[in-house]
């Protein structure tokens, strides 16, 4: 199949449009759903002026996420005035966890959809046609929309993601994600290879495996042999050297040496794992229930330092936990310089209704020390993405093109099997070639070289 076979249909017929917020696993699901809508007979636009029917796939995750999107929803008044018959979706995360009252809060919605509802959305859609509510909030143990092949809705056609299990049984305390996705799932392994190969033969170079917590990915055959984690990942990396093979999200407690073992022995494998730590300080991480100490994890790292010694190691942070002292919050600080980690996702603490902090624990650390002590978080991780760049200078990388530079035609950008973003001149290079590229300078945050003939 070519990369025309992946993208969205073109033609007659009623127009969807959908604008999506929060992680990579919404990214998918709105390809699923395009995939859904367009077997109805729905042509996908990215006009939404155009649109008959208007989805927001929603986040939970913080509620700033939260009132971006009540906002947004807002805005849309503007095209029902236009047009009588427009229909309204909130769907994904923000569905799930507000339910019904998301019809009575926002009065424009039409349609509510949970993450393992799409399947319904058809059905949905029509009742809200007929002038009533369309909604399903069920969640499923088993639907991980296996057979269905997402519509690629990418810029690039080089990168895209394949999710591989759905839910999350972690049950850490601030998080409302197993809530609003359900408990975990694992995806047949036949069909992620298909997709994985009907990706490659479309002209893509790089494949990232999406989950809550890829690592706890299992599937038991007919015959009762188990597929795990890091079987999964080398199947799927032998597709073709040339395919780069990544993954998100892991958790630490359930890393793996064999899963070093297999990315150690598989250069396909990128050098780049994300493994969010959230505190530095055990006494939090037990409130937070994430199942590991500050010990048990800095052994994990020492162990993909050990095996991986060129891996870049990336995590997420939250500043400001239930009773976070400033002792706590240092052991953070100190714990981002021990690991040296190469970039962070960072944020304040936000409390969601119904989780375990929620109902347990007080939200007593003030706004403003929270914003204090984020503020020092993101500070220092700029200075050590900054040395981690400032390392890269005069050594060599493959890049994979992705496409043209933001701030300059003439200038391409690419990633680093460490997932950083290098740029360099355009020369001949098109986005999917692989080019050798010498870093001569950088930011903390991007990598700026030329291309060299190896
Ligand atoms: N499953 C992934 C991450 C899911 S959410 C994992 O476990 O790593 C992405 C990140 O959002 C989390 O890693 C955490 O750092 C942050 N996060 C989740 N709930 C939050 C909350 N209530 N307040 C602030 N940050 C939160
Ligand atoms: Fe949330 Fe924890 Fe599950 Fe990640 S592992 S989605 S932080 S409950
Ligand atoms: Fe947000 Fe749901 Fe992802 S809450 S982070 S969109 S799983």
């Amino acid at each position: 199949m070519n990369i025309n076979g992946l993208r969205p249909r073109t033609g007659n017929g009623r127009k969807i449009y959908i604008e999506t917020y929060g992680c990579q696993m919404n990214v998918g699901d709105t390809e699923i759903v395009v995939s859904l809508m367009q077997d109805e007979g729905y042509i996908y636009t990215e006009n939404i002026a155009e649109a008959d029917i208007i989805l927001v796939n929603t986040c939970s995750v913080r509620d700033n996420a939260e009132q971006r999107i009540r906002g947004r929803l807002q805005e849309f008044r503007q095209y029902k005035k236009r047009k009588n018959d427009l229909l309204v979706g909130v769907i994904g995360c923000m569905a799930e966890r507000l339910k019904e009252q998301l019809l009575e809060q926002e009065q424009i919605v039409d349609i509510v959809a949970g993450p393992d509802a799409y399947r319904d959305l058809p059905n949905l859609v029509r009742t809200a046609a007929a002038g009533g509510h369309g909604i399903n909030v069920q969640l499923s143990r088993e639907e991980t929309y296996a057979e269905i092949s997402p519509v690629r809705l990418d810029k690039s056609g080089v990168s895209a993601f394949i999710a591989i299990m759905r839910g999350c049984n972690n049950m850490c305390a601030y998080c409302v994600v197993p809530y609003t996705r359900g408990v975990e799932r694992s995806r047949d392994p036949q069909t992620i290879l298909r997709e994985a190969h009907e990706l490659f033969e479309a002209g893509y170079k790089e494949i990232t495996l999406l989950g809550q917590n890829v690592n706890s990915y299992q599937w038991k055959e007919p015959d009762g042999s188990i597929i795990d984690f890091p079987e999964l990942l080398k199947r799927v990396a032998e597709i073709s050297p040339r395919l780069r093979v990544r993954f998100a999200t892991s958790h630490p407690k359930d890393l793996s040496d064999k899963l070093l073992e297999v990315m150690a022995a598989t250069p396909n494998l990128c050098r780049s794992i994300h493994l969010p730590a959230q505190s530095g300080s055990t006494r939090m991480l037990a409130l937070m229930n994430r199942k590991y100490t500050r010990e048990w994890y800095l052994e994990r790292i020492a162990a993909i330092r050990r095996m991986l010694p060129d891996c870049a190691i990336t995590t997420d942070l939250i500043a400001g936990f239930c009773s976070e002292t400033e002792e706590d919050h240092e052991a953070t600080l100190s714990l981002m310089r021990e690991v040296g980690y190469d970039f962070a996702y960072m944020f304040k603490y936000s409390v969601r209704p119904n989780t375990k902090a929620a109902r347990t624990m007080e939200d007593d650390v003030p706004e403003e020390v929270k914003t204090t002590r984020l503020q020092q978080i993101i500070e220092l991780q700029n200075e050590l993405s900054l040395t981690s760049n400032r390392r890269d200078i005069g050594k060599r990388f493959e890049v994979l093109v992705e496409g043209s530079s933001k701030r300059s035609e003439e200038q391409l950008f690419g990633r680093t099997s460490q997932n950083k973003v290098v740029i360099f001149d355009r020369g001949n290079y098109r986005p999917g070639d692989y080019v050798t590229v010498e870093i001569t300078d950088c930011s903390s945050a991007t990598l700026i070289g030329r291309p060299v003939t190896a």
